[in-house]
């Protein structure tokens, strides 16, 4: 079996050699646990062997069953309130003593406030919710309503995008790995390229928008287009007229638009949701991640009030629905925003950030390209400049050194630098973080 193409996309994968050696560097304990954890659990890409075995987590930090406290920069995306936010940890307290879980054919208070509040901070056309336990779980439902409203079955999706690790959604998403050596997909899907950018130049957008119109019209039977507003892996950020021109050939077209904010919404990109820094609207919203407080697997789905027309079809069905749990911590996780300006809070870092990042790209050839918005930064390493040529074995070593000194990120396509912080971070956390990144790079210079 090849996996070089595994070993390109994400990065950090668990086959690395860095891995290998970062592994035999922890604490006996550590190294006897995680062998316990490679014994019991399926090995699979990207996880087992894991990087180390956590105890505690707290605010922008997580910390190792050895004392070792890393500023989390990855957090899967679900810790915008930080770890073991008090505020949302009393409100789940409360509610395990009262009503823990809720039978589907059941309603509770919780859940009917939760869909309200999102609703509320919605535009008026998106206006019907339903609640699922994961962000895959929640982009099926999007996937099926779109065929009862359409009476359409193919969706266009980007290449290299991800939706969620369900054999519908890795079908209908486009990150080729998750389909490898898989056999038959779901039919159907129709995947378009995605607009990028590098150093703010955008290459051929609007001829990839002409292009969705053109597969639209020669594949026909389009019901769905599914995109991230914002690639989170690479941060990838398309312009309003790029997607102002999706929104209209939907419209056109008869095709259910679907924004996929599972790791963007709630701040972020330092608005509430991603699609309010492009003037348009989608048809079907899906969140997920940061929706259950960093703490509950928790995913909503919001479409427009005129698709309230699948009564007689289950498009969820799910055990955990309206889960009482899951929705009094995004009710809880939506007030602490609200009540602590905290989508202010991350713009004033993003600029940090962006001042930090500014002084490097001048500095370090090894940077290609900043790219970033709120609090979702992409640190693009090259070999060089002219050719593009992507540093992919220096940002392994840049991460692992990283690692050593206390700082956690993802690795993108290989060579992308991923910063997505937690937005409460405290500004000299956020210095303190950023100087072990920027020491990891001035370490790796001379490997070019
Ligand atoms: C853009 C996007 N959509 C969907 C998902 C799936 O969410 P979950 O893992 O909760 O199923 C993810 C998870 O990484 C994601 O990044």
């Amino acid at each position: 079996m090849n996996f070089d193409n595994v070993q390109t996309t994400e990065g950090d994968v668990n086959l690395s050699e860095e891995r290998r050696e970062w592994y035999n560097s922890l604490p006996q304990e550590s190294q006897d646990l995680l062998f316990r954890d490679s014994s019991v659990f399926l090995h699979q890409s990207m996880s087992t062997p894991c990087l180390d075995v956590l105890l505690a987590c707290e605010e922008s930090r997580i910390e190792s069953i050895s004392g070792q406290k890393y500023y989390d920069f990855h957090g899967n995306s679900v810790h915008q309130l930080g770890y073991c936010n008090p505020k949302i940890i009393e409100r789940m307290k409360q509610q395990l003593d009262t009503l823990p879980f809720c039978p589907r054919r059941y309603t509770n208070i919780p859940a009917i406030e939760c869909a309200e509040k999102l609703t509320s901070l919605l535009p008026d056309s998106l206006s019907r919710v339903l609640f699922a336990p994961s962000g895959a779980s929640a982009v099926s439902m999007a996937l099926k309503l779109a065929r009862v409203v359409t009476g359409k079955f193919k969706v266009i999706s980007f290449w290299d995008s991800f939706h969620g690790a369900n054999i519908d959604t890795i079908s209908a998403g486009g990150e080729a790995v998750f389909r490898q050596h898989l056999g038959p997909m779901m039919p159907g899907t129709e995947r378009v390229p995605p607009p990028t950018t590098y150093r703010g130049i955008f290459e051929d957008e609007m001829k990839y928008a002409d292009y969705v119109e053109y597969v639209v019209e020669k594949e026909g039977n389009i019901g769905a287009f599914i995109a991230e507003p914002i690639r989170n892996t690479d941060v990838q950020i398309p312009s309003e007229s790029y997607w102002k021109r999706i929104r209209a050939i939907c419209k056109k077209h008869h095709i259910v638009m679907i924004f996929d904010e599972i790791p963007l919404a709630l701040g972020r990109t330092g608005k509430m949701f991603a699609f309010e820094h492009f003037g348009i609207e989608p048809d079907i919203l899906c969140l997920g991640k940061g929706l259950g407080g960093g703490v509950m697997p928790f995913a909503a789905m919001i479409a427009r009030e005129d698709f309230n027309i699948a009564k007689d079809i289950s498009l969820g069905h799910y055990t955990h629905e309206k889960s009482p749990l899951g929705c009094i911590s995004a009710l809880a996780s939506i007030e602490y925003i609200e009540q602590n300006n905290l989508l202010d809070h991350a713009m004033d870092r993003s600029k940090q950030i962006r001042t930090i990042l500014s002084d490097w790209f001048e500095k370090y050839p090894l940077i290609g390209d900043i790219r970033g918005i709120g609090m979702l930064w992409g640190i693009e390493l090259v070999e060089d400049q002219k050719t593009k040529k992507p540093a992919t074995e220096q940002a392994s070593k840049i991460l692992y050194s990283c690692l050593k000194n206390g700082l956690s990120f993802k690795i993108s396509q290989g060579n992308v630098l991923q910063l997505c912080p937690a937005l409460i971070i405290k500004e000299k956390e956020l210095d303190e973080a950023m100087k072990i990144l920027e020491n990891a790079i001035k370490d790796h210079l001379s490997d070019i």
